[in-house]
């Protein structure tokens, strides 16, 4: 008699007793083939896995009852039905709501079309991905593990949001805000250590004041409280020698890349333009740096990322891919264009020449003045990583100076209610406060 086949679509990242009921379900029915989601198919619309496929595939196919694992490239499963023309589906009775509502849809519709049959297993009570990952987030990370996540997120992400962080709070913040959007839940994906609002958050000017001893503690105040990749930003790096230092420092700590400037002399904020004397350095000093750079780093994670201020300082297109072939050449791991124009035009046109340039490396955007394009746009016409480089520290400084003034204003404090978090709040806001 011919063994009915079955397929069971699963990330399997953390295996808990609710995929094993699953399968066990399963392996009742016949012969069972895993549908393991690859990296790109679980970051479409959730977090990426903590295990990568191949790990993950290890563990799935040495589970009792499990005869075959498969990728399944996509949320939708249509695609490996057609090919595999299983007699049964078997899923969890959980996703008949939510992200995967539409897929268990296609599922059934598309299992008519051989008389095969969807088989959903009631949900496993007191255990679940979504608890074991809150747990998991709640232990933290280690160095090694994060330091990896941001050239895994480039790889599998059509567009990576960084979002910037100053403090152990806006980190948090960075860390858990989320958006339930139609196509799944949608998080910034790492943590952009600004140099800017880190200054502006001391009360000092982005101009390298800051010195990097003091960076790197407010990094670590950041990263004792998040398990997101974090890219850092070391204005011009310094000296070569002391942009050494920099980088072996950033690696031990998992900081998972670090931008440098094309800039010499005092540094002023790239936003200033040529408002301010400011100064680019030339090529051949900046590959020197980025030299330096490599030749200090120890790991094959860690990403050097050299930023292009020729738009900045309107010395044009052509400038900017010069610079961005030599800089490549000389082992940048990603290069970042910036500008300061209200329109994305001079990025787009800079994007369509380098994406012909005969080798590439990841690229990063900062859409600060030219704010009204979108991310996904960005994405389209080749940007990999976007930065949101100053917005937490833009909406609570006059959220802060209203109400400062209002309690001036009024000789008490509770006019300002509704605009302030309850003190209950911000303690179960810090976990362990409670
Ligand atoms: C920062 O956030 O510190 C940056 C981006 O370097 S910009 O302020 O636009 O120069
Ligand atoms: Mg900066």
């Amino acid at each position: 008699m011919h063994r009915k086949t079955v397929y069971v679509g699963m990330s399997a990242d953390l295996i808990h007793p609710g995929h094993l009921n699953i399968v066990r379900r399963a392996a009742e029915l016949g012969e069972v083939t895993i549908g393991l989601l690859t990296d790109e198919a679980i970051a479409s619309y959730k977090r990426l896995p903590h295990m990568t496929y191949d790990q993950r595939k290890m563990v799935i196919e040495n589970i009792k009852g499990v005869s075959k694992v498969v990728p399944q490239t996509t949320l939708d499963y249509v695609p490996n039905l057609r090919r595999y023309r299983p007699d049964f589906v078997v899923h969890g009775d959980d996703w008949r709501e939510g992200v995967q509502k539409k897929a268990r849809e296609s599922v059934i519709e598309t299992l008519r079309e051989w008389g095969g049959q969807l088989v959903e297993v009631p949900y496993t009570k007191g255990i679940s991905s979504t608890r074991l990952n809150r747990a998991v987030q709640e232990i933290g990370t280690t160095p090694d593990v994060r330091r990896t996540k941001l050239r895994r997120l480039i790889k599998t992400k059509p567009l990576v949001r960084l979002l910037e962080s100053h403090s152990g709070l806006t980190g948090l913040s960075v860390e858990n805000v989320s958006f339930e959007s139609e196509s799944g839940r949608r998080e910034f994906d790492g943590i952009w250590a600004s140099s800017l609002t880190e200054s502006a958050g001391k009360g000092k000017p982005d101009i390298e004041a800051v010195d990097i001893t003091s960076r790197m503690n407010t990094l670590n105040d950041i990263l004792e409280v998040t398990t997101k990749p974090i890219v850092f930003d070391a204005d011009t790096g310094g000296r070569p020698e002391h942009f050494q230092f920099t980088v072996r420092t950033l690696e031990r700590l998992g900081a998972s890349a670090v931008v440098i400037e094309d800039k010499v002399g005092l540094k002023r904020n790239s936003l200033f333009g040529d408002e301010v004397p400011q100064t680019q350095d030339s090529i051949e000093n900046f590959v020197a740096k980025i030299h330096a750079g490599k030749t200090a780093q120890i790991t094959e994670d860690f990403m050097i990322v050299a930023r292009i201020e020729s738009l900045i300082l309107n010395k044009g297109i052509e400038d900017a891919l010069d610079r961005a072939s030599a800089y490549i050449e000389a082992g940048a791991d990603g290069i970042l264009i910036h500008s300061r124009k209200a329109a994305p035009d001079e990025v787009f046109a800079f994007c369509e020449r380098y994406l012909r340039l005969p080798s590439q490396v990841p690229l990063f955007a900062v859409p600060t003045s030219y704010d009204e394009v979108l991310d996904d746009d960005l994405a389209k016409g080749g940007i990999d990583v976007v930065i949101y480089a100053n917005h937490l520290i833009r909406a609570a400084y006059p959220a802060m100076v209203e109400v400062a003034t209002d309690i001036l204003r009024y000789g008490k404090s509770s006019q300002s209610k509704s605009r302030l978090m309850p003190i209950r709040d911000v303690i179960e806001l810090i976990p362990g406060g409670n």
